[in-house]
This record gives structure tokens, C-alpha cells and sequence, in this order.
């Protein structure tokens, strides 16, 4: 894992850069080179405080430039990071470019795609949820909540030579059941499915989507039974169902926060599902989760202004 160190004149390119990564070890180094094009794209970016991305010559590089982190996505999938404000100070020092440091604004819609790169500092990388989980909500910082909220892509196709490790099933699951519900009844269940067998024939009762035999999957069911409201089936069955999703989507953020990525599987035969996991309860969806086998940005949405109805 190497650290973004400084910005160097390019031997081979006399208007270009290049960008120094360092390790621990000094032999440790990651260098990306910048042609005068590129290096000029990413100036007037850097120097508009904006967000934006920058094509590399080879047409399979770029650089993302976010409102928190600049991310380097280089051939063979390898991937580097840089805080924005810092790249920023070097770049515009670098260029002789008068500037101020900002503040930070974070809409989430302004967000550019960012991906949180492992770091061997577990503790670090799970502020997040360790906060949530220890009940110290107020120590979470919102730019993590929103990188982990606006960065979240699902995935098909996990890296099955990766174990998710047994502390971070915990957390998703301790996540699900931090979940707010219909009158803190928690009407609903999670089944931890660990046997190969099983998961083979959860992909087919899943319309054969060979994804669900993924490493880590989750079967979120329905539980009305728990809900001791005095309100119609219909509508004990309408809470089960809201809570068991909730639960869901909380596992699903958890999951990205941990550095792993996830498919929703909602395209079930119920019936099958209720059998092969051994229950009554009804299923609501599938969880499955693994490390992708290579990460990618997430998908665009409609406009806020169209998703919106403001009524005054
Ligand atoms: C209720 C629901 C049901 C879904 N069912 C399936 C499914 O059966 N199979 C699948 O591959 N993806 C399924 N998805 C995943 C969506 O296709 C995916 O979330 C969507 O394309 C948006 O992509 P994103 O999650 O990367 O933002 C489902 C998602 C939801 C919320």
C-alpha cells in the first residue's frame, strides 16, 4: 500500500508530470506519468475546485477526481489514491498557481465515483460503523456516511478466490440489526447461509442467477409473528416486510463500507427459498456479498429535480 508523496517534473515529457506514490519500504514506489494534455486537463480542474475526469492516453486509465478523493484507475485494474485537497496543493503548487485551501461541501449527487482503497488499518476503515455500533453516533464524520452511500455499485461477479472475513459478516449483521422497525419489533430474520450445497440450490430457486452462490449470502426473511401491534394481518405483513428490507439495505451499506460489494436478489420462488433454507417465515430477498472482482463506479441516477416533488 503506498501513500501519495509528491509531484515531480516528467523526464520524458518536458510539460508533463509525475505523480509519486511511496511505500513503507523506500524500493516501495507507484509513479503515474502525466503527458502535457493530460496534466493540463487536471490543472484546470484542480484549480476550478471542481470534479471531473481526466482520460489518460493509453484509453484505459483515468483519473476521477472527486470532492474528497482523486482516484488513479490504471491498466491491470490497479488503482491509486490521493486526497483531492492534497493533490490539489501540490499540483497548483507545482504549477505556480496562487491558491487557498477550501472547505470540503458534500452533496452527494455532486460526487464523483470514489472507491475506498483496503487499508491494513482496520479500526480506521470501520470509524463508521464502529461509531453506529458503539452508539457514539455523533463521532460519525458525514463525509463518510455519504462516500459510503454515493460510491456503493452493486455487483455480479465476485472474486471467489477472496474469503470475506468472518469479522465483517458480524458487522453486516450486526448492521441489519441496528435497522430502525415498525415499533422496534424487528419483524423479520436473517439466515447466514455457510453450506455449499444449500447455495447451489439457492441459485436456482433464485431464477438460476449464478451469482447467489456467492461467499457471504444472506436470506432476509419476513417475521409478522414478532410484531405485536394490534393491526390487521395485512398490515402486521405489510411492517414484516419493511423491516426485513430495511434490515437488508442496512447490511448492503454496511458491506460496502467494509470494502466489499453486494447483489440484491429479489427475484426469488419464495417457496423454494422457505424449503431450502428449512423455514415458515417467507423470504424478502437475498443478500450476497463478496469482494468484487474489480470494482467499478456506480451507476447514474435520475435527476434530483425529477425524483422530487416539493410541495410548499
Ligand atoms: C427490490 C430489488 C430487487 C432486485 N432483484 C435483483 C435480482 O433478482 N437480480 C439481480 O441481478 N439484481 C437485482 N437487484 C439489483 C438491481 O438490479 C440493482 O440494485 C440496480 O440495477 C441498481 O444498481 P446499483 O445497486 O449498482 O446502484 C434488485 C434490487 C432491488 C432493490
Amino acid at each position: 500500500m503506498t501513500e501519495f508523496s509528491k509531484i515531480e517534473s516528467s523526464y520524458l515529457s518536458k510539460d508533463g508530470c509525475r505523480l509519486v506514490w511511496k511505500g513503507i519500504d523506500e524500493d516501495d514506489q507507484d509513479v503515474v506519468i502525466l503527458d502535457k494534455d493530460e496534466f493540463d486537463k487536471l490543472v484546470e480542474i484542480l484549480s476550478k475546485d471542481s470534479t471531473g475526469k481526466v482520460e489518460l492516453e493509453d484509453q484505459f486509465s483515468n483519473i476521477l477526481i472527486n470532492t474528497d478523493t482523486t482516484q488513479f484507475n490504471l491498466r491491470d485494474h490497479k488503482t491509486l489514491e490521493a486526497p483531492t485537497s492534497v493533490l490539489r496543493k501540490n499540483v497548483l503548487d507545482f504549477k505556480k498557481i496562487p491558491h487557498e485551501p477550501k472547505p470540503i461541501k458534500i452533496y452527494p449527487k455532486e460526487f464523483f465515483p470514489s472507491i475506498q482503497i483496503e487499508k491494513e488499518d482496520h479500526a480506521e476503515r470501520n470509524k463508521l460503523l464502529n461509531s453506529i455500533l458503539s452508539g457514539k453516533a455523533k463521532a460519525i464524520d458525514v463525509s463518510d456516511l455519504f462516500r459510503v452511500i454515493s460510491t456503493r455499485r452493486s455487483t455480479r461477479n465476485f472474486d471467489t478466490s477472496r474469503m470475506v472475513e468472518e469479522w465483517k459478516v458480524e458487522k453486516i449483521l450486526a448492521a441489519a440489526d441496528t435497522a430502525p422497525s415498525a415499533g422496534n419489533f424487528q419483524g423479520f430474520e436473517v439466515f447466514y447461509v455457510k453450506n455449499k450445497e444449500l447455495k447451489k440450490r439457492l441459485v436456482e430457486a433464485a431464477n438460476k442467477q449464478p451469482y447467489v452462490n456467492a461467499p457471504v449470502v444472506l436470506v432476509f426473511c419476513m417475521d409478522p409473528a414478532r410484531v405485536k401491534m394490534k393491526f390487521p394481518p395485512e398490515i402486521l405483513a405489510k411492517f414484516s416486510l419493511q423491516d426485513a428490507t430495511l434490515a437488508a439495505a442496512y447490511s448492503q451499506l454496511a458491506a460496502s463500507a467494509l470494502g466489499l460489494s453486494s447483489i440484491w436478489i429479489g427475484m426469488i420462488d419464495e417457496e423454494e427459498v422457505r424449503k431450502i433454507i428449512g423455514t415458515d417465515l417467507k423470504p424478502s430477498s437475498i443478500l450476497c456479498i463478496g469482494y468484487p472482482d474489480h470494482k467499478r463506479p456506480p451507476k447514474s441516477r435520475r435527476k434530483l429535480k425529477d425524483l422530487i416533488h416539493v410541495l410548499e
